[in-house]
């Protein structure tokens, strides 16, 4: 199985993406994640980064490119894998289908969460994400049991430094200019399955599971390589 995720920022393709690796067995690959894992290590890449990122602009197609080619190339991703945040120009795009191709490959299905840019501030602002695991929570939608402490291993809470309203702003205008024709990259070569994402976390994984099950019960598509 081999997803991507598409969505603006805080449409919930990370919360998805979890729900949907924990289901089906294969690594949810958040190119933020890794990004904001290469700023942590301080190497020279992580800190040329660093700055973009927290000004909301996008990281260089060239680099993204190759650390998710990297990503895809580990023995974990031979079952197949969901992409969140990758492609998001469709430079990104037809890279990934000229590189998958090669190997007989293919993106199976791109769904695109939809929210509105008015929710998408709100759930940035209201966002809190754990400092060890990485796991995703909303201090009103879905908070965590513990006061700032993570529920699945303690870890403390912390607000993203690209969460702020200004940054979230410029990262939707960003989304709006040049992620936003990916979408219809998906959806002029029959790849594409738009979701509401204006519904609870639960509702929205049942209509994407929905379309998985379709998926891997077809076998002319659903075959995991
Ligand atoms: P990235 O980390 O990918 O950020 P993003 O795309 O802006 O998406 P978010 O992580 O903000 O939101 P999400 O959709 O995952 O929502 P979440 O599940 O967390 O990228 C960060 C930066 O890295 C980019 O700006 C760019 O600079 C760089 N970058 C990354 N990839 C790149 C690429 N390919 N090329 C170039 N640069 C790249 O949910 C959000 C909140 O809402 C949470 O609090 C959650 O609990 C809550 N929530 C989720 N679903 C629901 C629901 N249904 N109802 C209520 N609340 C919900």
């Amino acid at each position: 199985m081999r997803l991507v995720l598409l969505g603006l920022p805080g449409a919930g393709k990370g919360t998805q993406g979890e729900r949907i690796a924990e289901k089906y067995g294969i690594p949810h690959i958040s190119t933020g994640s890794i990004i904001r894992e290469r700023i942590a290590s301080g190497d020279s890449v992580g800190q040329e980064v660093d700055a973009l990122i927290s000004k909301g602009d996008l990281v260089p197609d060239g680099l993204v490119i190759k650390m998710v080619s990297e990503r895809l190339s580990k023995p974990d991703c031979k079952k197949g894998w969901i992409l969140d945040g990758f492609p998001r120009t469709v430079p990104q795009a037809r890279a990934l289908d000229l590189s998958l191709v090669k190997n007989g490959l293919d993106v199976q299905i791109a769904f695109d969460i939809r929210i509105t840019q008015k929710e998408a501030i709100d759930r940035i602002a209201k966002r809190r994400m754990c400092s060890e695991c990485g796991a995703v929570y909303h201090l009103e939608h879905y908070r965590a049991k513990g006061k700032g402490v993570c529920d699945s291993c303690g870890g403390d809470l912390y607000r993203r430094s690209d969460d702020t309203e200004e940054t979230a702003r410029k990262r939707l205008s960003v989304y709006m200019m040049q992620t936003h024709p990916v979408v219809h990259y998906y959806s002029l070569t029959g790849r594409l399955f738009s979701v509401d994402g204006v519904r609870a976390i639960q509702d929205v994984f049942v209509d994407i599971d929905h379309y998985l099950q379709r998926l891997v019960k077809n076998k002319s598509v659903g075959e995991a390589q």
